[in-house]
Parts: C-alpha cells; structure tokens; sequence
C-alpha cells in the first residue's frame, strides 16, 4: 500500500497545536506544539503508546474539544477565523471522521445515520442521500443490516457503519481512529482496502491512527506520537 497521486496541495494543516487538561487536580500537556501537513493523496499512519494523546489530537481537528492553543486549516481555511456554523460547513464538505468509540446516533438506522451528513447538505435530495448511503454500507459489507440501529448491531458492525459514514461524502481527508480495531482480520483486510481505493481513485487523503505496525508499514508516511510532539518516522519500530 502507497499514497494515491499526492500533489503540493495542503489538505490540513496543524500549526504549533496545543492542548492541556486543566481540570480537577490533573494538569496534564497531552499535545505540546504539533505542526505538520498532510498533502492531498497521501496516506498516513499516526502511531503512539496507549494514551500519547492521538486521540486528543484527532478530536482537535474533528472538532469534539478545541486546543488551548494553535492552529488548524482545512483546505487552507483556518478554523479558529470561522464562526461555529461556517466550520460546520467545512467540516461537513471535506473532513470525514472515523471515531475511536463509534458516535452514531442511537435513535437512527444504519441508513440513516450514514445519510445524515449528506442531508445535512441542502442540495442532496433525500432519495439521493439514502442511494449513496445505501451504496456505501454495500462496500462495507452491511447491505442486510440498514435498518438496524446502532443497538441492534455488533461492535464491528458499527464501526464499519461509522466508516461508511465517513466516507459517504467523498470528503477531502479522512480522519481515522483505529477503525479496524474491533474487527477480524478478513474484515479488517477489506476495509483497508476500500480506504486503499479510495485514496487512489479519488485522491482522498488519509490520516490513519492505528496499533497495527503492518499497516502502518505499508503507507506512504508514518508519524509517531511521543512526549506531545508527532515526529516524522521512515518505519514503525524506529
Ligand atoms: N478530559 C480529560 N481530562 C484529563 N486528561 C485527559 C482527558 N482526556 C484525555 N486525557 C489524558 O490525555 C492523555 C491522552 O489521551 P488520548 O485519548 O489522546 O490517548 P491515545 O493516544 O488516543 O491512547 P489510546 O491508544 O489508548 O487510544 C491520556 O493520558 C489521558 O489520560
Ligand atoms: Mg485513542
């Protein structure tokens, strides 16, 4: 597995991210001044130990928690400049983001939770959005579970409706947050390889926060979590 075609263009961009837990009788510098760049095409692995702070880093960027201090751009458009409504906008046309713990919508079905960030969009009509959402749990393997809702389905079952939820929008990146933990190695394989098509057909950039050193060891780039800084790596292990 390599990068798609990457060209010069900066799909995000963190700039000197900081982020501290103040709170209670912990203080804690989980992110310490992140800055890198993830061009459009590429595929990257961020590695770490349990608890070096790659999902902090991921809910900066997806926008679940703010940073205490930085910077973060998508296709060149600086988050902290937007007010909430327009980074919603942002986030919605071009970050698709794969949770650690699943996030879907209790109350909704499969469909149509990997609808809803098409829906959102005023220009998608209903039927459209649930074709595509219905096309995309196909290639996650989940065309007999649509109508069940987050409960009524297994732990890796979610998380692949959580992925084609990511996906459905074609977005330019993709955030992941070991998003083939909890699934078999057969599962795991194939949703590798969609995110691997993917990136090469559509030139989706990939930033992939995995325990897999295999995996890590196929992409294009791979940056490691360590002391609050994301460090540039030539291979897992090193
Ligand atoms: N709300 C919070 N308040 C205080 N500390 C927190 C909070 N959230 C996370 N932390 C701490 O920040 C550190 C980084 O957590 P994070 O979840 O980002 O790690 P991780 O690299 O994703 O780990 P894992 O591989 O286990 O998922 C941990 O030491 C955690 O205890
Ligand atoms: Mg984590």
């Amino acid at each position: 597995m390599t990068n798609g075609v990457v060209d010069n263009t900066i799909a995000l961009e963190c700039i000197d991210l900081k982020k501290s837990y103040n709170e209670g009788p912990c203080n804690v510098d989980v992110l310490k001044g992140i800055s890198f760049q993830l061009h459009k095409g590429e595929f990257v692995a961020v590695i770490g130990n349990s608890g070096s702070g790659k999902t902090t880093l991921l809910h900066m960027i997806g926008g679940l928690d703010t940073p205490s201090s930085g910077h973060v751009k998508v296709n060149g458009q600086d988050f902290s400049a937007l007010t909430d409504h327009q980074r919603g906008n942002v986030r919605n046309q071009h970050v698709g983001i794969v949770y650690q713990f699943h996030h879907l919508l209790t109350e909704f079905s499969a469909l149509e939770n990997v609808a809803m960030p098409l829906m959102l969009r005023k220009s998608e009509s209903v039927k459209s959005a649930e074709q595509r959402a219905r096309d995309m749990l196909g290639r996650v393997g989940l065309s007999h579970r649509v109508d069940h809702k987050p409960s009524e389905l297994s732990g890796g079952e979610r998380q692949r409706v959580a992925i084609a939820r990511a996906l459905v929008t074609k977005p330019s990146v993709v955030l992941a947050d070991e998003p083939t933990g909890n699934l078999d190695v057969h599962t795991a394989k194939e949703i590798q390889q969609l995110m691997v098509e993917l990136n090469q057909d559509l030139g989706i950039s990939f930033l992939i926060v995995t325990h897999d050193l295999g995996l890590a060891g196929q992409v294009g780039r791979v940056l490691k979590m360590e002391d609050g800084q994301l460090l540039e790596i030539e291979h897992p292990g090193q």
